[in-house]
This record gives structure tokens, sequence and C-alpha cells, in this order.
């Protein structure tokens, strides 16, 4: 299949962590071929880079600046660019990126604060430009069907949400060791206001949002360093009130030892309730009230069509991480192919509906501010 769109990536480099796997999420439908880059934090090491990957060396380019400004006047400019750089890079390079006429895809937390959030999303929004956030957890098709059976209203009203994403991976003082990516998260100038909480309490927020639909009406936050020195939290915990009397307890930890990426999610409502753990991911455990629990599985009969059309290997075997992830950006890909050139707008495949969009990362960005404000403030404190 020869490639329908052509993208750029910044950051992803030699070294990099989840450059890598974005490219590897793309690779995976074969609908976009990366063919420039500015692809690490130096012009040499991006040079070094670009040529590991088989880049062309007049596409490889010194910084994100050169990139946009060079790319935009090619004919054969990119379609779209993956943002794959320090949380505090974010914002001037999607910035850049979007006045510069480029569709982005951009990894969370989206920004440092909501104002820069919104004022992307706004940008895209006046630009008819996608710019999608990869919440990739919500690409599991299992993810998918739990959403479409809580909005579909299987469970009831609902009344518990539980969200643990769990990781050990900073139970240490990693970042004293030299440790590339411990190092920038446990900085307050990259990282953001938050840490754990930033990293993967974003992941967490989204998941229950994505799922349930609910509002946040209002939230009481704990964030805590559990290892000494460190300034941003290693480990959050969050109870928080939804518009029509929902409970959610949220719980985000990077130091829970013998935990690498423990994700659960667990909903009830007044009529049932659903399990999905993310180690056991093409399972959905649903349970109404006074029946024995149903087994949904990816594969099995009687699945929503959102979690068919987010189903991609043959029945039986396991699917999991890449190809959750490579949902959002078929998704991202199928909207940018639904912009005609003239800015028509054809219909939109339901993958591309279900992407998360720069609103989902500004809300994200606003869970981070309201926590930390909780947490200092040792107070509840409204969403509104
Ligand atoms: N979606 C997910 O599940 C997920 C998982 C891990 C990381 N992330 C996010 O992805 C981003 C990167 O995280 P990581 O762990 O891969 O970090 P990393 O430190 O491993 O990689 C960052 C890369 O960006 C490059 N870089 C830094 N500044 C740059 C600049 N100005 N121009 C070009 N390149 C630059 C670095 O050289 C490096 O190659 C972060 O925002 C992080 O929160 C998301």
């Amino acid at each position: 299949m020869s490639a329908e769109l052509t993208y750029a990536m910044i950051g992803g480099g030699i070294g990099a962590n989840i450059g890598l796997v974005h490219r590897r999420a793309i690779a995976l439908d074969g609908r976009a071929r990366l063919v420039a880059g500015a692809l690490s934090s130096t012009p040499e090491r991006s040079a070094e880079s670009a040529k590991e990957l088989g880049l062309d060396p007049e596409r490889s380019y010194g910084t994100y600046q050169e990139l946009f400004e060079l790319e935009s006047n090619r004919e054969d400019r990119v379609d779209f660019v993956s943002i794959v750089t320090p949380n505090d890079t974010h914002y001037p390079i999607a910035k850049m990126a979007l006045q510069h006429g480029f569709h982005v895809v951009l990894d969370k937390p989206a920004t440092h604060s909501s104002a820069q959030a919104q004022e992307l999303c706004d940008l895209a929004e006046s630009k008819g430009l996608v710019c999608c956030v990869t919440y990739n957890y919500t690409g599991y098709p299992m993810i998918r069907q739990a959403r479409a059976m809580v909005r579909d209203g299987v469970l009831g009203n609902i009344r518990k949400v539980f969200l643990e994403y769990h990781q050990d991976w900073l139970a240490t003082d990693l970042e004293s060791q030299g440790h590339k990516q411990a190092s920038w998260r446990v900085d307050p100038t990259k990282a953001g206001l938050g840490g754990a909480l930033g990293d993967i309490g974003t992941h967490a927020e989204n998941l229950i949002s994505f799922v349930t639909g609910l509002s946040m009406e209002s939230l009481y936050a704990n964030l805590q360093a559990f290892v000494p020195g460190r300034t941003l939290d290693d480990d959050v915990s969050v109870m928080i009130r939804y518009t029509g009397g929902a409970h959610g307890i949220l719980t985000a930890s990077q130091v829970c030892i013998g935990e690498s990426n423990g994700i659960s999610l667990r909903v009830y409502g007044d009529q049932g309730g659903l399990v999905w753990y993310q180690d056991s991911a093409n399972d959905l455990r649903v349970t109404k009230v006074g029946a024995n629990p149903v087994l949904y599985t990816r594969s099995g009969p009687g699945l929503h069509r959102d979690a068919v059309v987010s189903s991609h290997t043959p029945p039986g075997h396991p699917e999991g991480y890449l190809e959750a992830f490579s949902n959002i950006y078929r998704g991202a890909i199928d909207r940018i192919l639904s912009l005609g050139s003239g800015g028509e707008r054809a219909d939109l495949s339901r993958l591309a509906e279900l992407i998360p969009g720069m609103d989902d990362g500004t809300q994200g960005v606003r869970f981070v501010e309201k926590c930390v404000e909780s947490s200092q403030k040792n107070t509840q404190v409204n969403w509104a």
C-alpha cells in the first residue's frame, strides 16, 4: 500500500523513549510515511538521528523552526507533524506548526498551562486544522466497548468510578543517575506543574472522561513526593465529584513497586458494573444487577461497532498497546483526509470521531492545575 500522507517528527531521536512507539503505531497501517524531522535537541544529534532513520538529508532539520519554515515552502510539504518532545516544548512547537498550516498530533500533557492549550485549540479551529492529543489508551477496542455500554445506559446511572494508573520506575531517585527521561520529568521547568500527575494522571483523567462522559464538578487532590529531594509529585490521589452525583477515585503513582503500567478502570452504576485491566486488555467484564458476570472479548460476538472498527487482529490472537496507539493515528489520518483541499469536509469515519482533540488536551492540563491548587490549599476545589 502506498502511503496517503507524509509526516515530520519533532523529537523521537536517538535515545528517546516514545517517538519510536509513535513511528511504529503509524507504520502499522502504512498510511503515512516519515519524510522529515527535527528529531533531537541539538542539530548534530538531529542529523545523526535522521541518518539512522534513513531520512533524506535535505529534510533533516537542525531545529523545529527551520523545519516549519523550509517545509512550508515545499510543494511536497508534509501533511502533519508528530510532536514527541518534553512537555515544556509542546506549546511553542505546536503553535508554530499550526501557524504554518500543518496538522498536529501532540503528546500529553498538551502544554504547561490550560491557557496555552486553549490558545492551540482556538488556533487549530480558526485555521481548520486537526490537532489531536495522543491519549493512546482510548484506542483500545474494549475501552471503546466500555464507553459505548456506559453511554448506552447499560450500567444505569453511574455512581462510582475507579481509575488506577500505577508505575514503579520512579520509586528511586533515578534522576540523580542521569536517567534522561527521569531527569526532565522531575524538573518543573520542563515537566510543568505536575510530576506523575501530568505524566500519567492526565491519561487517567482522560480515560474516565472518554468512557463515562461525566463532567467534573469538584475535586480534592493529595499530591505527594515520596522520593526525597523531589519538588514535583510522584504519587497522586484524587477524589472527584461529578455533575449528576457520581463519585470518582483516581490514583496515579510512579512509586508503586511491582507495577510497570498497571492501569485499571472500574465503573459502577445502579444497573451494573464493568471492569477493565490493561494487562488483559482484550477482555471486558460486565455484570448486570442480580446476574452473573459476562466476559466480552475483543473478537467475540455482540460488540459495539466502535470496538469492532478499532479491532485489527484475527480472533483469538492478543491485540495490544501498539494497535491501540495506532487507532489514534488512524483516526487522525482519516480526519485529515476528510478535509478537502478546498476546505470542504467529508463525513468523518467513526475512528476519526473517536480521537482525542485539543479540547481533551486542554481539559487534561486544567485537571493538573486544579489538582495542584487543591493539594496546595488542602481543600476541595470547584471545577468551574
Ligand atoms: N502517550 C504516552 O503514553 C506517552 C508515553 C511517554 C511519553 N509521552 C510524552 O511524550 C513526550 C516525550 O517523552 P519521552 O519519554 O519520549 O521523552 P525523551 O526525553 O525520551 O525524548 C524526547 C526527545 O525530544 C528531543 N527534543 C527535546 N527538545 C527538542 C527540540 N527543541 N527539538 C527537537 N527535539 C527535541 C530529545 O532530544 C529527545 O529525542 C513527553 O511529552 C511525554 O509526556 C507520552
